[in-house]
């Protein structure tokens, strides 16, 4: 009989067990449920400058190859205001020597390495990032910083 099991992590627990979720090793675990992709246009805080923002809309079906580029038909600049899209930023004009090329530079072509959609996935494992306005609304050590 497949045993119940989510991909929930419980925080003061003995055991991080992302792979078997608690189920015993003679037993079969049910997988835990497809996470949904959120499609709600609202965007995520980003944690930290320079962080890749997260995708708030779905992306099924848009295809990225060698012979066009779905993700820039709303986000070139040229198209942005359009479909009232955030213009892909500067950044991804640049070659490796910070040259700005006319076009989308190739080492931005495929959005999905670094832009991931937004999911209701539960987290895995505990994570204790602080962002840095937190750190700096802390109390200061004694003895000063
Ligand atoms: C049909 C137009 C359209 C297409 C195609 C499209 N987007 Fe978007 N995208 C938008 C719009 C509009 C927004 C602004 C938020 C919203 O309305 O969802 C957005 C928001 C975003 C953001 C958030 C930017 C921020 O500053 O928070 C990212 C990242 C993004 N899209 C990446 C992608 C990627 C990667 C693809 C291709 C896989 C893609 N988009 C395809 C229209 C589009
Ligand atoms: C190598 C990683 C990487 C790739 C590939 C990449 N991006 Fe980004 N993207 C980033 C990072 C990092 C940021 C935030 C800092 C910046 O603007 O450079 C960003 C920012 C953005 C923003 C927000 C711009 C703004 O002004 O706030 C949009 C929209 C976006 N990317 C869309 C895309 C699309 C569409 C593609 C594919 C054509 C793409 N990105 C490819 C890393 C990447």
């Amino acid at each position: 009989m497949p045993v119940d099991a989510r991909a929930i992590f419980i925080p003061g627990g003995s055991e991080i067990d992302p792979l078997r979720r608690g189920v015993p090793v003679d037993k079969e675990g049910h997988p835990p449920p497809m996470a949904r992709v959120e499609n709600t246009d609202i965007s995520r805080v980003r944690n930290y400058p320079m962080q890749p923002p997260t995708i708030p809309h779905t992306i099924d079906g848009y295809q990225v190859d060698l012979n066009s580029n779905r993700c820039m038909l709303c986000h070139a600049r040229a198209n942005a205001a359009t479909f009232q899209a955030p213009p892909v930023s500067v950044t991804h004009y640049m070659d490796r020597d910070d040259q700005f090329l006319a076009t989308i530079s190739p080492r931005r072509y495929f959005c999905n390495q670094c832009h991931v959609v937004q999911t209701d996935a539960p987290t895995l494992v505990a994570n204790g990032f602080k962002d840095i306005d937190t750190v700096m609304a802390l109390p200061a050590p004694p003895g000063g910083h």
